[in-house]
C-alpha cells in the first residue's frame, strides 16, 4: 500500500490556498482541514462573547473561556466538504463574513490561542493522510512535512477574489478598496505576530498563482504531489 504524508499549504490570505488544498485532498483521497477556519470560529465566539469590542480584546475573558469553545469540522451531507462547527452549531457561513475576517489576525496573533489550535491541528494529522491549510502548517505545525507548498498572489489579484466570492455568496454593502485594505492588513498583522508568523519554511516550494488559472495550478500541485510519495515509498 502506498504510504501517506503530510501536505502543508501555506500562504498569503485569499490566494486560493483552501480551493486548492480541497481539491487535492478530494483527488486523492486524503483528509482536508482548513485551520484558518478554526482561527475564525474562535473569532466569531470571541464577538458573539463580546470580547471583542472597540475597546479591544478581553484577552483574559477570552482565555478564561477557552475550555467552553469546541471548535471541529462536520462532513456536509451533499458537497462532502467539511463546515466548520462552533460547540456543534455549523457556523461556516458566518465565519466567511466581513466581520469575523475584520478581527480574525488578532485573535490569531494570541499564544494560548495558537497553543491550543497547533495542538488539535497536530492530533488531526497524527496518522498522516492530510492536507492542512494554513499560515504555519509547515513551519509549527508539521516541521517535518514531506509536501510543503507556499502559494502567494499579488494584492490586487487576492483582493478581486475575495470581492467575486462575498459576490457571489450575496453579501451587499463591501467595496473592493475595504478588501484589499483587509488584505494588506491581515498579511502585516500575520507575518509580524510574536507566535508562529506567517513565512515560508525554507523547504517548501513557491507557487505565485497571480497569472495561474485554476486548471494549471491543480496539475502543478498534483504533479508535485505524486512526485513527492514516490520519492517517500520504501
Ligand atoms: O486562511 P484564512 O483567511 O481563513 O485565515 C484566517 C486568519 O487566521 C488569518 O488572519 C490568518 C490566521 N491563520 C493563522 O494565523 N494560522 C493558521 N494556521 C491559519 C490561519
Amino acid at each position: 500500500m502506498q504510504s501517506k504524508i503530510i501536505v502543508a499549504i501555506d500562504g498569503h490570505s485569499s490566494c486560493g490556498k483552501s480551493t486548492m488544498a480541497k481539491w487535492l485532498a478530494h483527488q486523492v483521497g486524503y483528509i482536508y482541514v482548513d485551520t484558518g477556519a478554526m482561527y475564525r470560529t474562535i473569532t466569531l465566539y470571541a464577538l458573539r462573547s463580546g470580547f471583542i469590542t472597540s475597546a479591544g480584546i478581553d484577552t483574559e475573558g477570552l482565555k478564561a473561556s477557552l475550555g467552553n469553545i469546541k471548535v471541529s469540522f462536520r462532513l456536509d451531507p451533499d458537497t462532502h466538504l467539511p463546515l466548520a462547527c462552533l460547540n456543534n452549531e455549523v457556523v461556516e457561513s458566518e465565519i466567511r463574513g466581513m466581520e469575523v475576517s475584520d478581527n480574525v489576525s488578532p485573535i490569531a496573533a494570541l499564544p494560548f490561542v495558537r497553543e491550543v489550535m497547533t495542538a488539535q491541528q497536530q492530533q488531526m494529522g497524527r496518522e498522516k493522510g492530510i492536507v492542512m491549510d494554513g499560515r504555519d502548517i509547515g513551519t509549527a505545525v508539521f516541521p517535518d512535512a514531506e509536501l510543503k507548498i507556499f502559494v502567494t498572489a499579488s494584492a490586487e489579484v487576492r483582493a478581486r477574489r475575495r470581492y467575486d466570492e462575498l459576490i457571489g455568496k450575496g453579501e451587499t454593502g463591501i467595496n473592493l478598496a475595504d478588501i484589499e485594505r483587509n488584505v494588506v492588513e491581515r498579511d502585516y498583522i500575520d507575518s509580524h505576530r510574536e507566535v508562529n508568523p506567517l513565512r515560508q519554511a525554507p523547504d517548501a516550494l513557491v507557487l505565485d498563482n497571480s497569472h495561474m488559472t485554476k486548471d494549471e495550478q491543480n496539475r502543478w500541485l498534483l504533479s508535485q504531489f505524486e512526485t513527492c510519495v514516490a520519492a517517500h515509498q520504501q
